[in-house]
């Protein structure tokens, strides 16, 4: 009877510490740069490493490959006053990026926003003439890209040249400040002075929603054109001599988006002969628009099914990626946590605020791993 008990009391005590004990802990995931390694690299966005904690910047090393800057190479920061330079920030994080084995994408030369006046204007506050505007951007690229010659991979060299509702029939070129004082040339020549001043970095044209002639957003859907315009202007600067390695799809997207827009897009620009980067990958698991809630943070709850279904989003989008893999050279996510994003209150990207991962990680792993993409029971 004591032997009884005594063989009972042992097994109970040893289930109870059995229990007792932490789960094994899950297999470490592998790094997304790791899992795509051989197909295209893996991105993210980032001022690194100043202002990043020390597990965001091992989440960085772990998952990536490629950063791009978030903001301290646009030219705002770079450029603030004629003559001005301010590489304080870059220089730090291209020394970072070296040190860690990680490549530089640059952002960006020429783009219509965080570009200072002073670029515009003439030396009694006119309106700047096109041969001072020409000077000014050729001596902004040579001096930007020339510092960086060999160290910085790529480069954003034209942003978001195109305007958001056309029709498709013209480039729809948005009338910014580069289009007034050069005219529609800058682009090639942006192209040709960022080729001069480091002829080995890959050089692209970056721009948002051009993946699609409509937008979906559900409650107005609208022919914005944005694609068909994208291609009349790839097909220009290709004619006019730029040289173009491939074009940024930024992929600013949402639940709703059209995936076979996507992977058309990516077909067309595959036919111009252009390597194809998603440059500024997010999916908002709330709101249904390329851009983002007006305050950062305290977005609506977001329910579990709605994480789930990004996550089917970001299963479909890898799988497209995948597919295109010859053509794919990169794909980049717009920041390292949903803490971290321009759009944190829709908390569109795999890792979250504490950066834990989300389904939408594992999603993309799985179709790394070569498992199908989910499909609703
Ligand atoms: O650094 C200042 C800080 O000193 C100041 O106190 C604070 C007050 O608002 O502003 C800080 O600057 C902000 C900067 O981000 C750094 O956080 C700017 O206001 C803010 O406008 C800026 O936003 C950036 C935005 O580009 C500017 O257009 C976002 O971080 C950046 O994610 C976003 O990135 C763009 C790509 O370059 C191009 N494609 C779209 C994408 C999303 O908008």
């Amino acid at each position: 009877m004591f032997v009884a008990c005594t063989i009972l009391a042992t097994i109970a005590l040893s289930q109870t510490a059995d229990e007792a004990k932490p789960a094994a802990p899950a297999a470490p995931l592998i790094g997304l740069k790791d899992a795509f390694a051989g197909k295209f690299l893996v991105g993210t966005a980032g001022d690194v490493p100043r202002g990043y904690s020390e597990a965001e910047l091992a989440n960085v090393k772990a998952n990536y490959n490629i950063i791009t800057p978030e903001n301290c190479m646009k030219p705002q920061p770079t450029h603030p006053s004629e003559g001005t330079y301010n590489f304080t920030t870059p220089d730090a994080m291209v020394k970072w990026c070296e040190d860690n084995g990680i490549k530089i994408w640059g952002h960006t030369l020429a783009w219509h926003a965080q570009t200072a006046n002073w670029f515009f204007q003439g030396t009694n506050g006119e309106p700047v003439t096109r041969e001072l505007a020409m000077e000014r951007l050729s001596n902004h690229i040579h001096t930007v890209v020339g510092r960086y010659k060999g160290r910085v991979y790529g480069w954003d060299v034209v942003n978001e040249a195109i305007n958001d509702r056309g029709g498709g029939e013209t480039e729809n070129l948005r009338n910014s400040n580069w289009v007034k004082a050069i005219g529609p040339d800058y682009l090639t020549l942006a192209f040709k002075w960022a080729h001069e001043a480091d002829p080995n970095a890959l050089l692209y044209y970056n721009d948002y929603n051009i993946d699609q002639d409509t937008n979906y957003d559900r409650a107005t859907p609208q022919y914005s054109g944005k694609h068909t315009s994208s291609m009349l202007l790839l097909k220009r600067l290709i004619k006019d001599g730029a040289p173009i390695n491939g074009v940024g799809i930024q992929g600013h997207w949402h639940l709703y988006n059209n995936i076979d827009d996507v992977e058309k897009a990516i077909s067309d620009y595959e036919s111009l002969g252009l390597k194809i980067s998603i440059s500024e990958l997010d999916v908002t698991a709330t709101g249904e628009n390329s851009g983002a809630f007006p305050t950062r943070g305290g977005g609506e709850p977001i329910t579990p099914e709605a994480f789930q279904k990004q996550a089917e989003v970001y299963a479909k989008l890898f799988d497209v990626f995948n597919r295109h893999a010859k053509s794919m050279s990169r794909v980049t996510f717009w920041g390292i946590s949903d803490r971290r994003s321009w759009r944190s209150g829709q908390r569109p990207l795999v890792f979250d605020g504490q950066l834990q991962p989300k389904p939408a990680l594992k999603a993309i792993l799985d179709i790394a791993a070569g498992k199908s993409v989910p499909t609703k029971p």
